[in-house]
């Protein structure tokens, strides 16, 4: 499979999306534009979920009716700003298992080294849904889905807010079977690698840290 990348352009997403760019949006504005925007992310990114059917009973009558199949699905979350999407995809899909990623970024190299990695077992057999607001250079998102694959993980997506062209090259090139969902695709990185337009440090911006 191409990996291929999908912009979501639905008119709410890229409404609540132009908010959140804003420098003057409070912290609790910013947290709650995450969360109502990251709903509908998810309902994107679980779009090819399969389905079986399940025998009910209406008031009415019994019918075949559709479940989803298979194993749970997995959300892995990029420590720290990946919690934000986290957070309001697990209202939507709340018996998601979930995982979690943490790299720093080695001084000298300058290459992204693991000092956490707890994810749900049976990765083999779910949907694997990585977050992480800004696909920036993609060395992080490269890493996080490199570990996930170790530990058996087969059928992932990787789901941003913001992807600069950059990452989005490095990941099509490491990772060509992982699709990847953004809200917007921006014009590229400066020299620190943030993205711009973009909308400054997600994390800083959802924690009101700096
Ligand atoms: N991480 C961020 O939080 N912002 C960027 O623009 C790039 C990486």
């Amino acid at each position: 499979m191409t990996n291929h990348l999908t912009v979501i352009d639905h008119p709410l997403v890229q409404h609540k999306l132009t908010i959140m760019r804003q420098k003057d949006v409070s912290t609790a504005g910013f947290r709650r534009l995450l969360r109502e925007i990251s709903l509908l992310l998810a309902y994107e990114v679980t779009r090819e979920l399969e389905l079986t059917t399940t025998r009910i009973e209406t008031p009415m009558t019994e019918m075949d009716a559709p479940t989803l199949e298979g194993k749970k699905l997995a959300l892995i979350s990029i420590l720290r700003a990946g919690n934000g999407l986290l957070d309001g995809i697990l209202e939507l899909i709340p018996s998601a298992r979930v995982g979690f990623v943490g790299l720093y970024r080695d001084p000298e190299t300058l290459q992204p080294v693991e000092y956490y990695c707890k994810v749900p077992g049976g990765l083999d057999a779910r949907m694997t849904i990585v977050v992480d607001p800004m696909l920036a250079t993609g060395n992080s998102s490269v890493a996080a889905i490199d570990m996930l694959k170790q530990r058996g993980a087969k059928n992932l997506r990787f789901l941003c807010l913001l992807a600069a062209p950059e990452g989005v090259k490095r990941m099509q090139e490491a990772h060509p079977d992982v699709p990847i969902f953004t809200a917007a695709l921006d014009d590229g990185l400066d020299d620190h690698g943030y993205i711009v337009p973009g909308l400054g440090d997600a994390g800083d911006r959802m924690f009101g840290t700096k």
